[in-house]
């Protein structure tokens, strides 16, 4: 018998823990963004403006003056736009210094938002159903799929839309793994693996769209990109140059900003219709 599609998601997702001796040797947690760079990514974002097939696709949900839950809500990236257009938005987020992000993004747009801090599923007895759920770009974060996406179709009466990467985010760091630390990491999960899982959980036949976008990641300097790879990578700063030298035929300067691989960046929107 093969295992559940839930059970394979939480087995990928722990294979790709970092092995605690690397961990030791290093000062910093290879999880974190610079509060920089996330700016700098928002502010792209921004540019890029607010017209993405996953935003088509949530507008096309929407009845008018309709609900909408976004979870894992980080500063509003997905759904403030949302807020914007006139609907009702509440959004869950967990890391206090990013629903303080949300906070100032709102006021900023002068829009008003629900904001319920918190870890999802944790929290959803105190969130009311909402006509659409949406959540972008944290599922590979969740080992327990299962309760967390049961809750969210739970908490939608029209539909659910849920934004991710093809594969895991930390997907395109195998190579520099392998060649730094002779480290195999996982090749799963991908978003096919996902819509086993809403098939299984939700017992839906999700819509898969795929789509792309430019990048939204770009560094001022080669000290940025070395600190922002180097913790990762979890490389102690003694080994920043042998780094230096991988990363140099992947980057590219254009006009002042430095852009590491691909300058595209391929996005799927997985979503489906409610029944009940
Ligand atoms: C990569 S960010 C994406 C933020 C935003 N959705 C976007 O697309 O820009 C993932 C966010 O999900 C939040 N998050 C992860 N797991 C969560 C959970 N179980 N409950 C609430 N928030 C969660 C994190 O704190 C982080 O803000």
């Amino acid at each position: 018998m093969t295992d559940a599609a839930s059970v394979r998601w939480r087995r990928w997702l722990e294979e790709w823990a970092i092995p605690l001796e690397l961990m030791e040797a290093v000062p910093d947690s290879p999880y974190g963004w610079s509060p920089e760079l996330w700016k700098r990514r928002a502010q792209v974002a921004r540019e890029q403006g607010s017209q993405t097939p996953t935003s088509d696709i949530i507008r096309s949900l929407l009845p008018a003056s309709g609900t909408l839950l976004d979870v894992g809500a980080g500063t509003g990236r997905a759904s403030l736009v949302h807020a914007a257009e006139g609907y009702s938005l509440t959004a869950v987020e967990k890391n206090p210094d990013l629903a303080e992000g949300f906070r100032q993004r709102a006021t900023e747009q002068g829009v008003s938002a629900e904001l319920v801090e918190g870890a999802w599923p944790d929290i959803a007895g105190s969130v009311d159903r909402h006509d659409v759920a949406m959540c972008a770009h944290v599922v590979y974060d969740v080992a327990d799929i299962e309760p967390f996406l049961s809750a969210l179709a739970r908490h939608a009466r029209v539909g659910v839309v849920v934004e991710l990467t093809p594969g895991h985010p930390w997907s395109d760091l195998l190579p520099y793994y392998r060649a730094l630390h002779r480290l195999e990491r996982p090749h799963g999960p991908t978003y096919a693996d996902f819509v086993e899982v809403v098939e299984e959980v939700c017992e839906a036949s999700p819509h898969v769209e795929t789509w792309t976008r430019p990048g939204q990641v770009w560094f001022e300097s080669w000290d940025e990109i070395l600190d922002h790879y180097g913790k990762r990578l979890v490389l102690p700063r003694s080994r920043w140059s042998e780094l230096r030298e991988l990363l140099v035929p992947e980057t590219k300067d254009d006009t002042g900003r430095l852009y590491v691989g691909s300058r595209d960046r391929t996005i799927v929107t997985v979503w489906w219709h409610r029944e009940e």
